[in-house]
């Protein structure tokens, strides 16, 4: 790849930052430079690589200064929190994503995406086509509300989706300037993210407020998050701390989830040989009465569905560390301060690893993930001490909406809107997913 003076690969990434990866990737292997601008970056993607960085010596590559990113809006949380204090949190929320009290929820998942099937009749009846990204976004913020915080927010949606899809935007521009304090000063003034961001604060500091002023016990996250007491001090946490782990587990807990649900409409509907099987399964197991909990272990073929579009489309393409003592990965010596980046996506896409990476194929995790790989030759949840909190809950909540959204319609692509995969710090499909919904009853 053409590397210009001073810029680097700014350029080629600035227009295609997913293809620049792969394609350095392919040219300098497992750990390669990645020069933007005055920025010197390694792009680290071979499994034992990232093996080394996510696990084996995780303790030498730190969030640091990459939480610069989403601290703006999100502030000090679970997933910028480091040491002792990241460790007492994760322990606090814990409870929150068992697997047993996940289960427990699946009615509620289920309910939910059901209120929204009136709505998304008109959508059908009318042949409106509509930006799947959108639906699925409205679904899992709603589910995540309710499952986390017991709050219904379906009257407010549009508003919500709107503050974090513009505070998703701005935080986008930190995240490879060049100059990223620059760009950080420029974003937390900058009008439209403060707007945003004051809608989202108004919003979890009125929940906050009205848990505390009910007195309600709940076995929420909520719950567990204003109970939760310093071990030293007895202190609870403050209003702000509260917020900044509501909003994260808000943004976290749908966003990912949503884009991963749109990325499989779209496999599913430019892939009619695996939606027949994906739909015969649900059929099978389903028929016509109501979703359980048992049926989620029963939907083999949709989790290999599910599985096989986190590795071609993982929501968390890449996550970045910075190393704090010099190292050497692979053979290749990194230099103390250091930032690295980790790319499932990359990593995914290789082909010594995944034959015809390109190629959407359920088949491949028949087993689950394929036994003769080396572990992180598929991490689309991360892995080690940081992996996803969400990892049971994601698939699961998918499977759910999957199930029922595919028993009541037919999704079919619009054409003329070619897809492509556009990082927003997260993996969209640009332009958006947009379909026409079938009834298929
Ligand atoms: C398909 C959906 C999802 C994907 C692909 C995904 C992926 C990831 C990845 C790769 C990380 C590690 C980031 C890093 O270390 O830099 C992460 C962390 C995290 N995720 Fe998810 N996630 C998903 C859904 C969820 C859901 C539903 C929740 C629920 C609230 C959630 C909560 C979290 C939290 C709290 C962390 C931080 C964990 C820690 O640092 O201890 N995620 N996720």
């Amino acid at each position: 790849m053409r590397t210009y003076p001073m810029l680097g690969l700014l350029p080629q990434f600035s227009r295609d930052p997913v293809n620049t990866l792969v394609r350095l990737a392919q040219e300098q292997g497992g750990v390669a430079v990645l020069p933007l601008g005055p920025r010197r970056l390694y792009l680290v993607t071979s499994p034992t690589g990232v093996q080394h960085i996510l696990k084996d010596h995780a303790a030498n590559y730190i969030k640091g200064r990459t939480m610069d990113v989403p601290r703006p809006l999100l502030g000090e949380n679970l997933v910028s929190a480091e040491g002792e204090t990241w460790h007492r949190l994760r322990r606090l929320v814990q409870p929150a994503f068992s697997r047993r009290r996940l289960l427990n929820t699946v009615d509620t998942i289920a309910g939910t995406v059901e209120e929204f099937f009136p709505q998304w009749d008109t959508l059908a009846d009318q042949r409106t086509p509509t930006d799947v990204v959108h639906l699925m976004m409205e679904v899992t913020l709603a589910i995540i509300a309710r499952i986390m915080f017991s709050v219904d927010i379906l009257e407010e949606e549009e508003r919500l989706l709107n503050a974090f899809n513009d505070a998703m935007h701005a935080l986008n521009r930190i995240a490879w300037s060049p100059w990223p304090r620059l760009s950080s000063l420029y974003v937390r003034s900058h009008p439209t993210f403060r707007k945003a961001k004051a809608t989202l604060d108004e919003v979890v500091y009125r929940i906050i407020r009205s848990r505390r002023a009910s007195g309600a016990e709940r076995s929420d996250l909520l719950d567990l998050l204003m109970k939760a007491k310093d071990p030293e001090t007895g202190e609870q946490l403050g209003d702000e701390e509260l917020r900044n782990q509501a909003l994260t587990v808000f943004l976290a807990g749908h966003e990912t989830t949503a884009l991963a649900l749109s990325w499989t409409w779209y496999l599913l509907s430019t892939h009619p040989q695996v939606d027949r099987e994906f739909r015969a399964e649900v059929q099978e197991v389903l028929g016509e009465r109501p979703f359980t909990r048992e049926d989620v272990d029963r939907l083999t073929y949709t989790r290999m569905v599910i599985d096989e579009v986190l590795r071609l489309y993982p929501s968390v393409w890449v996550t970045a560390r910075d190393a704090v003592a010099e190292d050497q990965i692979d053979g290749v010596r990194i230099p103390a301060g250091a930032r690295v980046i980790v790319s499932p996506y990359v990593t995914h896409r290789n082909p010594d690893l995944w034959p015809a990476p390109e190629a959407f194929d359920p088949e491949r995790f028949r087993n689950g993930v394929p036994q003769d790989l080396p572990p992180f030759a598929y991490y689309p949840f991360s892995g080690g001490p940081r992996k996803c909190l969400g990892y049971f809950l994601a698939p699961l909540e998918m499977t759910v909406i999957l199930a029922l959204v595919a028993r009541r319609y037919q999704l079919a692509l619009v054409p003329g809107y070619p897809v492509r995969a556009r990082p927003v710090l997260t993996l969209r499909p640009h332009p958006g997913v947009y379909m026409w919904l079938e009834r298929t009853g």
